[in-house]
């Protein structure tokens, strides 16, 4: 059984923890390929809820060993943070393993988050503030910290200084804050080297060794599509590419080995932080949305902007990430409503678009164009099956299904592990 990706195809906060620890139990590796602490992945298991940042779901699996691949940026304070969090709660973490080549999230990258978001004032992207965007800048500059730099003290000293010599500059003379000292930012890294040690590896090594004994390995999406670097509503976007080919180069697992890639989408859309967003509501219905789904951001707290179910998102993620399949989640949240409106298209100055356009442009005048499907009354937490759903819950899977161009595999109708409805198994 080769490799499986699940990954966002929102913007985000679709429920990938819940998928990604329901197929856990089943497979021998959840990797991490893309983003950092950015991620607030919630997990609920019995009566036990865990928010996950950093780690891979995979971690709440006894049998199961979670990677944290060469394209997560990690901060070595937040990880060592959750672990200690998570064996506190009694789970065993001993499996861990970080690639040697992931990039470090330095102090002075959280500085920097912050005080560019500061000085963009209402231009600001919203990010988390947790440095994920100047962590990914340094990698691409060339100047980045990368784990195994934590075991070699000369080279982290000359690194850190090469990195800080311009950005004390920026620091000091544009925002006007303090230069940040290097021999202190080394200190405190390598503070963390021995702790960190015995779960560092050769990952790439790993998975392709694992994939050859017919281990199956799940690759775990942070973010989503519409907030990829490339593909997302860029420039309101994250700085790593959480769709599908990232799982390659985050991992370094080659395209020829993945089988199936599982689009995570919320029966309703939301988003946090700024940028476009078509089918935002202003009203009592995107309040309801907010409180009935909880939809609170798990690392930041902040409000998510909350909308109807936008069909030409659904379709980008499909082909921008060749989708086999959706887990449709927060079925659940939608009861109540009578009639529930899903845009099946865009207007845009006039015209009907049923792409998703490529201009920046086009896309913040984007107006959604409706169509009402008639909802439901019945609770349907406790649904096993498809047919144990009401009759207009069914043709609203359906008609999602249609539009979304990827068949519906399972459905979310709760937080916990076992309320979902599958309908193809994804192993
Ligand atoms: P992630 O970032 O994609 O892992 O998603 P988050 O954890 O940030 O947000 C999803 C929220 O929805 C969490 O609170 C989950 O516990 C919850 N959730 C996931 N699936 C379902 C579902 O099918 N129904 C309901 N009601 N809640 C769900
Ligand atoms: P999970 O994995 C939702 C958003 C931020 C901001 C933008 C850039 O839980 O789905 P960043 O700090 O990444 O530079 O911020 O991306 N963002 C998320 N939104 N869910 C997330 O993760 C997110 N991670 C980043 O709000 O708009
Ligand atoms: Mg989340």
């Amino acid at each position: 059984m080769p490799a499986l990706v699940l990954l966002g195809a929102q913007w985000g906060d679709e429920g990938k923890g819940k998928a990604t620890d329901l197929l856990g139990g089943s497979v021998d590796y959840v990797v991490r390929y893309q983003g950092g602490n950015n991620a607030g992945h919630t997990v609920v298991v019995g009566d036990q809820k865990y928010a996950l940042h950093l780690l891979p779901s995979g971690i709440l699996s006894p049998g199961c060993t979670p990677v944290i691949g060469n394209g997560v940026v990690v901060d070595p304070s937040v990880l060592l943070a959750e672990l200690s969090g998570l064996n506190e709660r009694g789970v065993d973490t001993s499996k861990l393993l970080i690639s040697g080549n992931a990039h470090i999230i330095t102090p002075y990258n959280v500085t920097v988050d912050k005080v560019t978001e500061r000085f963009l004032g209402k231009r600001k992207i919203g990010t988390t503030g947790r440095g994920i965007g100047p962590t990914y800048a340094d990698k691409i500059n060339r100047v980045g910290i990368r784990v195994q730099d934590l075991y070699d003290e000369s080279i982290l000293q000359q690194k850190v200084e090469a990195a800080l010599d311009v950005k004390n500059q920026m620091l000091t003379k544009l925002y006007n804050r303090r230069a940040i000292a290097a021999d202190q930012v080394v200190e405190e890294l390598l503070g963390y080297a021995g702790q960190l040690a015995p779960y560092v590896a050769d990952t790439v090594l790993v998975l392709n060794e694992a994939l050859e004994q017919d281990k199956v390995v799940l690759f775990e999406g942070g973010q989503g599509t519409l907030l990829d670097i490339d593909h997302g509503t860029y420039p309101f976007v994250t700085s790593s590419n959480p769709t599908a080919g990232g799982a390659c180069t985050g991992s370094g697992v080659g395209p020829t080995k993945i089988s199936r890639v599982i689009g995570i989408l919320k029966a309703y859309t939301t988003r946090v932080g700024a940028g476009p967003f078509p089918t935002e509501l202003f009203d009592e219905d995107g309040e309801a949305l907010r409180r009935i789904g909880g939809e609170r951001g798990v690392t930041t707290g902040r409000d998510r902007r909350c909308g109807w179910f936008d069909a030409v998102i659904a379709r980008y993620a499909t082909r921008v990430n060749g989708l086999t399949d959706f887990f449709l989640t927060k079925l659940d949240v939608l009861t109540g409503w009578e009639q529930i409106p899903v845009c099946v298209a865009y207007e845009i100055d006039g015209r009907r678009v049923e792409e998703l356009p490529y201009s920046q442009t086009d896309f913040h005048h984007a107006k959604p164009v409706y169509e009402t499907l008639p909802g439901w009354s019945e609770d349907i937490t406790k649904a096993k099956s498809f047919s144990d759903l009401p009759k207009n819950a069914q043709n609203y899977v359906k008609a999602l299904e249609e539009m979304s161009g990827a068949p519906i595999s399972a459905i979310g109708v709760g937080p916990g592990r076992d309320e979902t409805i599958e309908i193809n198994s994804f192993l």
